[in-house]
């Protein structure tokens, strides 16, 4: 027997939504049968009125989600609007000041605002929840906030983008370039309304810094993200990285290092035996190192309608079952500001890709340069002479761990020297 129903607004009827108010329908007896409350759909908003053939029965439809927000007769106010600032901010805000829980996907608004509405909820002792905001369908906030509860974690490494995964799948293995795969990924529903916010890596970026709170008990400090997109990649390091045992992905990596919590996105070279190599396509991966579970990972659809959906369900039934938990993990007044450690200070081996002048000698002035900012060099490959002393040739070099700062100024360096042209590309190496 049901108890009272739990009465949901849900702003926005896109991918999510849409699937969302399908997926509430469908496990309508399995929810109240876990949870005691049947979710009911009791107010909407979207672009325009109408149904869609979705089954919202008599829901309100309200043309402004501030507006539902601010008077709807509802328990929680699920954001699937998008958007840092603006309407869902704004609905958000408005929801959490009158004591209504809020549910959302939105990762932009939380990196941007997320310490302030987790005071507000704290305050009106209601819920900011959001699986669906990382991972898509992956569990990793509840994994993170309850399930290693008893860990002090390391690291947190994953592949937080579909898009980007899709495309750097796609284009390894097909050898297609990478436009043609953005448009696949843009028509399969995985991209962002502006495909920049994932091949930039500036969603990834958002959904690390959310980890990283989470992780280390810190405030959401997303401005701390060194970001890098995957735009300059191109086949030939796809291939290079093959030949080398690696795939390149694009990761978010949040850790605890001597000089603080460093957090950059990048694409990164991952041994292919590792988990988070064999994560392919549109799956996301996430590997959290805890002192005491050891390294795990979790892996799943990380975009999509029904995966995020899913994860939608699972804070819903939280609320329904009156589980109240802090957004990050603890009170707000308790999450420490953390130190930054800077991307100059990051410690790792790279892969280095050149044009180098084909003569005698050029070699030499490379693993000179690198010596003198004590680089040890792992591999030095060139594919084939041109058997021109004018000529350039592609040559990939693999370092030992090293300093951020020593490479780049030893590829300076290089590029004075005349011995290379063009900016070389730098991809660095992410060890288990
Ligand atoms: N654009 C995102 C992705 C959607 O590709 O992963 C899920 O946040």
């Amino acid at each position: 027997m049901a108890n009272r129903p739990l009465k949901l607004g849900l702003a926005g009827l896109g991918t999510v939504g849409a699937a969302l108010t399908r997926l509430i329908c469908a496990r309508s007896d399995d929810f109240v049968a876990r949870t005691g409350r049947l979710p009911e759909i009791v107010a909407y908003s979207a672009r325009s009125a109408g149904e869609r053939g979705l089954p919202l029965g008599g829901a309100h439809f309200y043309p402004d989600a501030r507006e539902m927000a601010a008077k709807a007769d509802i328990d929680v106010f699920v954001e699937l609007i998008g958007g840092a600032s603006g309407p869902a901010y704004e609905a958000v805000r408005a929801a959490l000041a009158r004591g209504v829980h809020v549910v959302t996907a939105n990762k932009a608004m939380l990196a941007a605002h997320g310490l302030e509405l987790a005071d507000m909820a704290e305050k009106a002792a209601v819920a900011l929840s959001f699986e669906a905001a990382v991972g898509g369908g992956v569990p990793v906030i509840k994994t993170l906030r309850e399930a290693l509860v008893g860990n002090r974690i390391q690291r947190v490494s994953g592949i937080l983008n579909g898009t980007c995964n899709f495309i750097l799948s796609k284009m390894e293995a097909e050898r297609i370039p990478f436009d043609v795969c953005l448009k696949e990924a843009q028509r399969l529903g995985y991209a962002e309304a502006d495909p920049t916010f994932d091949i930039g890596g500036f969603d990834t970026a958002h959904k690390l810094s959310i980890l990283a709170a989470l992780a280390f008990g810190a405030r959401i400090d997303a401005e701390a993200v060194s970001v890098e997109g995957i735009e300059s990649i191109t086949l030939a390091d796809l291939a290079a990285a093959d030949d080398l045992g690696f795939r390149i992905k694009l990761l978010g990596v949040a850790q605890r290092t001597d000089h603080g919590v460093e957090q950059r996105v990048h694409p990164t070279m991952v041994a292919k035996t590792t988990p988070l190599a064999q994560t392919m396509g549109v799956l996301n991966g996430v590997t959290i190192d805890g002192d005491a579970v050891g390294a795990l990972t979790l892996v799943g659809p990380g975009a999509g309608g029904d995966a995020t959906a899913s994860a939608v369900a699972a804070d819903l039934a939280d609320i329904a079952r009156g589980v109240l938990a802090p957004a990050f993990g603890r009170p707000v007044a308790l999450l420490a500001e953390a130190e930054r450690a800077s991307i100059q200070r990051h410690e790792g081996g790279y892969y280095v890709r050149l044009s180098v002048l084909d003569r005698p000698g050029s070699m030499a002035t490379i693993a000179r340069r690198m010596a003198e900012r004590t680089i040890s060099l792992e591999s030095i490959v060139q594919k084939r002479a041109s058997g021109d002393a004018n000529a350039y040739v592609s040559v990939v070099i693999v370092t030992h761990a090293t300093t951020e700062t020593s490479i780049r100024e030893a590829l300076a360096l290089t590029l004075e020297d005349g011995v290379v042209r063009e900016k070389p590309q730098v991809i660095r190496i992410e060890r288990p």
